[in-house]
């Protein structure tokens, strides 16, 4: 399955694997690639940016396939050294990038410099046409369906692929609630280049968390999911557990909500100590919607395989029978 993202990004197959905090590890990332997708470090996942080339040079040493850096440019509640990070990437010669989060506009000088493939994640078609005309070279359309920040529009990808299809130049993925070959081929149909997936590759051998976590996923069904902060207007799509139980008592009452209060709760070292130690209720943790899709814990090659193999039987054998029928 050729499309303009696998040519442009050197990769055999359109799968590629968003990053992911705590879990963007090379472990995850060289086994995407490994298995002809395009695997993703998280870079603010590293404590510093000196970590941060050290984790490259890691993943360099587990593959010699493409992969890619992700920096997430979001309201945390440490300060990040955003610019330390970017020239981190640079310098190592890595030369794909996923942006997130803010406008990337400042980082492209320098990306675009070091010859650096831009792929912006953006949760709305009047962002992605923004990031198309600062110079991105192409977007991950995220739904609503996603993990993580799905924005505050709620539009899922049924509408957001073919307005993206009909409105940008440049490729562009499908993001959220992809995990199956279905998935795979209803994306290509609306015009996508390919699929960026989040939550699925958690729940491989190979994504470095506990596997009650796993476990917890697999168990779980399309309702499992929550919205939290909302009503901070900086929604994020999580586990349904009792700590986002919590987190949704508080936003519900009656009044603005200060984060303050919820702060205990959602600490990011209580959701990495989650994933190291297997309690489901230590913290929260992004989930997406297509929990309710995941039956099984394969490797990232079984995973990549299966789902290009569906995708290829949809568009080869069950549409072309539709079509001659
Ligand atoms: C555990 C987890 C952590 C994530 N962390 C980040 C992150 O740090 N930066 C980012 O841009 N996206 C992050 N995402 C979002 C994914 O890259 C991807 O856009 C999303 O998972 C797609 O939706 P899906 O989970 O339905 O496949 C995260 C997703 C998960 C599941």
């Amino acid at each position: 399955m050729k499309t303009r993202l696998t040519k442009l990004l050197g990769i055999e197959h359109p799968i590629v694997q968003g990053g992911m905090q705590w879990v963007g590890l090379a472990e995850l990332a060289s086994a995407v690639s490994n298995a002809g997708g395009l695997g993703i470090l998280t870079g603010l996942t590293q404590p510093t940016p000196e970590a941060l080339l050290k984790e490259i040079q890691r993943c360099r040493n587990m593959t010699d396939k493409p992969f890619a850096v992700n920096l997430t440019i979001l309201p945390t509640i440490k300060p990040v050294p955003y610019e330390e990070y970017a020239q981190a990437i640079v310098d190592s010669g890595v030369k794909i990038v996923e942006t997130a989060g803010r406008n990337p506009e400042p980082f492209l000088p320098m990306f675009k410099e070091a010859g650096i493939f831009v792929i912006h994640k953006c949760t709305s078609i009047r962002h992605s046409l923004k990031a198309e005309k600062i110079g991105c070279d192409a977007v991950s359309v995220d739904g609503f369906e996603c993990a993580g920040h799905p924005g505050e529009d709620d539009v899922t990808n049924m509408i957001l692929l073919p307005l993206a299809a009909r409105r940008l130049s440049i490729p562009f993925l499908a993001s959220g609630g992809l995990g199956d070959g279905k998935g795979l081929a209803a994306s290509l149909a609306m015009g996508a280049d390919g699929i960026n997936m989040g939550t699925r590759f958690m729940v491989t051998q190979e994504a470095p968390i506990h596997k009650r976590v796993k476990q917890a996923m697999v168990d779980a069904t399309e309702l499992d999911t929550a919205l939290i902060y909302r009503s901070l207007r900086n929604t994020a799509r999580v586990f349904k557990n009792s700590i986002a139980e919590q987190v949704l008592e508080i936003e519900g009452q009656p009044g603005a909500t200060d984060f303050e209060d919820i702060r205990p709760l959602v600490q990011g070292a209580k959701g990495r100590e989650l994933f190291e130690e297997g309690d489901l209720d230590r913290g929260i943790w992004s989930a997406g919607m297509i929990v309710g899709l995941i039956d099984d814990i394969p490797t990232c090659e079984e995973l990549i395989n299966r789902i290009v193999a569906e995708a290829d039987d949809i568009i080869n054998e069950r549409l072309q029978q539709l079509a001659t029928a």
